[in-house]
């Protein structure tokens, strides 16, 4: 909603297995097929992705993302992707924003032990300006949400 105060165009992609599976109220829009409840009511346009093809886009919802790049005008000096979800999908969102080069902020989940930066538990790999060398950043103090250039995700690894 802050980007949308901002008179910024924002973009929706959600995606989920199925239909049931979509933490959302999907209605018919009026003109645009599908849309999300949720968003609708904020004037935010949504795209809809599930891997079974129930609703939406048939596949993962970084695909449907990249379709939706490639279908259409945008402006990449004044576009950015906030991802968040599972990491195998934060690490393909990571990937597309690379191939598109725009900026990429992922929301990061880790098990959280003692949330304040004692126990080490929610540690993250991220890369340094030295070739071959990473460091970790704890994702209850540091995070979560972390620039994806940065982070060195475990499919990578
Ligand atoms: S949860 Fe303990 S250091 Fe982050």
């Amino acid at each position: 909603m802050a980007l949308k105060k901002l008179s910024t165009k924002v973009l929706v992609f959600a995606g989920a297995r199925s239909c049931d599976d979509l933490p959302f109220t999907i209605r018919i829009g009026n003109i645009t097929g599908l849309v999300l409840e949720e968003f609708w009511q904020l004037g935010v346009d949504c795209q809809i992705a599930t891997d079974d093809g129930s609703a939406g886009f048939k596949g993962y919802v970084t695909a449907c993302a990249e379709n939706w790049l490639s279908k259409n005008t945008w402006n990449p000096a004044r576009t950015a992707i906030y991802a968040c979800g599972p990491e195998i999908m934060l690490a393909a969102a990571a990937q597309l924003a690379l191939k598109h080069d725009v900026p990429c902020q992922v929301s990061m989940e880790r098990m959280m032990a003692c949330g304040i930066g004692l126990c080490q538990s929610c540690a993250i790999e991220h890369k340094t300006t030295q070739p071959q060398q990473t460091e970790y950043k704890l994702c209850c103090k540091e995070g979560p949400v972390f620039d994806a250039r940065d982070v060195v995700f475990s499919k990578e690894g």
